[in-house]
C-alpha cells in the first residue's frame, strides 16, 4: 500500500476518533456531570481543530511541494463541516431542544453565537460544493472563489471560541496564533514573486475523489 493511503487511513481513523470515543462515553455514561456542555465543546474543539488541519494542505504543498496532500484537504474540510453540524445539531437539540424562538434570539443577541452561526453558514456552500460535479458547474475560478469562504469561517470560528471563554483564552488564543501563522505563510507566498517549474505547478482545483 503506497504511504499516500496509509496516511489517509490514518487521517480517517483519526478524524473518526472523536465521534467514537463520545459515543463509548455516552454508552458508559460517562460524559461528565454537564453532558451537553461536555459534547458542545468536543464537536466545536474537534470542528475547528480539524478545520484548521485541512488549511495546513496548501502551505505544506508550498513548502514541500507535496502536491498528493490535495487529496486530504476535502477530506478534511469535509469532516470539520460533519464536527460543526454536530455541534449544531446538539446545540437545536439537545441544549434548546427544537425552540426556534429561542435559538434565533440566541443567533441575534450572543455574539459568540452569532459568529458561529456565521462560520456555519459559510461552510455550508463550501461541502455542498466539494465534488467534481460542482467544479465543471461553477468553473475552477469560481469554485476557487467560493472556497475563499474558508478563511472567514476559520476566523469566525475561531472568534466565537475567544468570545466564548469567560477567563481563560489560552485556547482560543493557541488557535487564533496557529490561524494567523497558516494566514501569514499564504500571504508570504502570493506576496513571493513565482520562480515555479511548469512541472512543480498544480493549480489546486481537485475535490479529489
Ligand atoms: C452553528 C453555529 C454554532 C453554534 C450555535 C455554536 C454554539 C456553541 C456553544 C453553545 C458553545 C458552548 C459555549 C459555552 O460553553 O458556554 C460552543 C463552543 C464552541 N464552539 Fe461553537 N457553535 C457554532 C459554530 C461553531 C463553529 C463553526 C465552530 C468551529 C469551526 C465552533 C467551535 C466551537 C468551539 C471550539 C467551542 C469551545 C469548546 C471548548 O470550550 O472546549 N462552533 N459553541
Amino acid at each position: 500500500m503506497k504511504y499516500q493511503n496509509i496516511i489517509r487511513l490514518i487521517l480517517h481513523l483519526l478524524c473518526w476518533l472523536p465521534l467514537v470515543r463520545l459515543i463509548i462515553d455516552w454508552q458508559r455514561d460517562d460524559l461528565t456531570a454537564n453532558p451537553i456542555e461536555f459534547l458542545t465543546h468536543s464537536t466545536g474543539t474537534w470542528a475547528l481543530v480539524i478545520l484548521l488541519a485541512s488549511l495546513t494542505i496548501t502551505p505544506l504543498r508550498k513548502i514541500r511541494a507535496f502536491n498528493w496532500t490535495i487529496k486530504l484537504r476535502k477530506m478534511l474540510g469535509l469532516y470539520a463541516y460533519f464536527y460543526v453540524c454536530l455541534h449544531f445539531a446538539i446545540y437545536i437539540w439537545l441544549d434548546h431542544f427544537f425552540d426556534w424562538a429561542r435559538i434565533g434570539e440566541d443567533i441575534a443577541k450572543r455574539p459568540y453565537i452569532t459568529v458561529g452561526f456565521a462560520a456555519f453558514l459559510m461552510l455550508v456552500p463550501l461541502a455542498l460544493t466539494s465534488n467534481k460535479f460542482s467544479i465543471r458547474k461553477l468553473t475552477g475560478k469560481r469554485w476557487q472563489q467560493l472556497h475563499w469562504l474558508v478563511y472567514p469561517a476559520a476566523i469566525c470560528g475561531v472568534v466565537h471560541y475567544y468570545w466564548l471563554v469567560k477567563a481563560d483564552i489560552t485556547e482560543p488564543m493557541i488557535y487564533a496564533v496557529a490561524l494567523a501563522v497558516l494566514l501569514g505563510i499564504r500571504i508570504f507566498y502570493k506576496l513571493k514573486p513565482q520562480q515555479r517549474s511548469p512541472r512543480e505547478y498544480k493549480p489546486d482545483l481537485q475535490p479529489s475523489d
